[in-house]
């Protein structure tokens, strides 16, 4: 890796994403947790273009994401589009050899995450991918949990995820109704966060068997995706995701993990839902309150900072985002790699190419 570098930021999309990342690097450069500039922007729609510039003070506009790319005065780039352009924009950011943020899923598929992967390590770039549930405490605090010894073995786990089908409600666009933007369905745009916490709980995939089901008729965008995962260790988990029809409900994730001797759950809440635990360590029932989950990440994190501490503890307003966000735009300034980088990414998108070939094919799939 290089030397450190004072982030100069171009940020690709004036969308959901690339108004949540706006705002949590805004933050960061306000309160000097990081010493930089958010300069520029290129956005395919114009009303969005100028009201995203307008509110954030920016000093270069586009449409054009290449020109944005190439711009001298941007050394930093937020790909934030639709998952059909990252692979060639994550491209050319490497071919300018500028630092790289690139969103979830990389690609459409493992292969072209691989390449993703092998020109940002070519490049010799600081590139971090969005799977921002890395930096959920209560993720990271049930991790932590598993290590425990007292808890023996963790042998199996349920997972589900659930969501409205996003082309509608808070989603201001409708691509991930076309399988040509988007790729897939619901568990490669949003369960691929869920593939990848699975992995870091369990390890590597022995054999996958997938099912998934078009309910709302979209062709190639599957909106229920069933799996059973087979690990190397032993561990058997079901994980399932939706796209329903709920509008009233958000974004929602519950998980229940069984070890030989304990097991924990939780539920809705996949920033800092209370996280319930039965095990033999303890005489009774013991319950991780929001609160606890939360302090217990900042010490597991290490936020040396008392602002970022401060923010972390608020009442959530997408502070995961902002933990994901200092943390690439740190690595960026000191000139070492960030984390979770492109290589993470490209095992999610293994096991999730996996479950598709299951589904497919009707019988499981071996990994390697
Ligand atoms: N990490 C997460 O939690 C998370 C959450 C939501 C979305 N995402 C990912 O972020 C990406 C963006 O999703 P979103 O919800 O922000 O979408 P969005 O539709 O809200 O925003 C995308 C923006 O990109 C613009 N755009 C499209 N093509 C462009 C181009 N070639 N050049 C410049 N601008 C272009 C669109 O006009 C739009 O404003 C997707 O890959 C999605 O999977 C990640």
């Amino acid at each position: 890796m290089g030397a450190g570098m004072r982030p100069r930021i171009g940020i690709i999309g004036a969308g959901v994403m690339g108004t949540t990342h706006g705002k949590s690097i805004h933050f960061c450069l306000k309160h000097g947790l990081v010493d930089g500039e958010l300069i520029g922007l290129a956005e395919a729609d114009p009303e969005r273009r100028d009201s995203y510039a307008a509110a954030a003070g920016l000093s270069f506009v586009t449409d054009d994401p290449y020109e944005l790319i190439a711009h001298p005065g941007i050394n930093t780039v937020y790909i934030c589009t639709p998952t059909a352009y990252h692979r060639e924009l994550a491209l050319a950011v490497c071919a300018a050899g500028k630092a790289l943020f690139c969103e979830k899923p990389l690609a459409f598929n493992a292969g072209d995450a691989s390449s993703m992967r092998d020109a940002a390590a070519a490049a010799g770039i600081t590139h971090q991918v969005g799977l921002v549930m890395r930096f959920s405490p209560v993720v990271t605090v049930t991790r932590e949990l598993l290590r425990d010894a007292s808890m023996g073995r963790p042998m199996t786990a349920v997972m589900v995820d659930d969501q409205y089908f996003p082309i509608q409600g808070h989603y201001r666009s409708t691509w991930r109704g076309d399988v040509n933007l988007v790729g897939a369905g619901t568990l490669l745009e949003h369960a691929i966060h869920d593939v990848d916490i699975l992995v870091s709980y369990f390890g590597r995939l022995r054999r996958v068997y997938g099912v998934t089901r078009h309910f709302f008729g979209k062709e190639g965008v599957e909106d229920l995706s069933s799996a059973t995962l087979e690990f190397a260790s032993g561990a058997v988990v079901s994980h399932t995701s939706i796209w329903h029809n709920l509008l009233h409900r958000g974004s929602s994730r519950r998980m229940l993990v069984v070890c030989e001797d304990g097991q924990l759950q939780w539920q809705d809440n996949d920033w800092a839902a209370p996280i319930d635990i039965d095990a033999n360590a303890a005489a009774e029932k013991q319950e991780i309150s929001s609160a606890d989950v939360i302090e217990r990440h900042i010490e597991l994190a290490g936020l040396g900072d008392e602002r970022l501490r401060a923010s972390v503890r608020a009442e959530y307003a997408g502070q995961d985002y902002l933990l994901e966000d200092y943390a690439f735009l740190r690595a960026v300034s000191d000139g070492r790699e960030a984390w979770p980088g492109f290589d993470v990414a490209v095992y999610a998108h293994e096991v999730v190419d996996a479950i598709y070939r299951s589904a497919r094919e009707g019988r499981a799939v071996e990994m390697a």
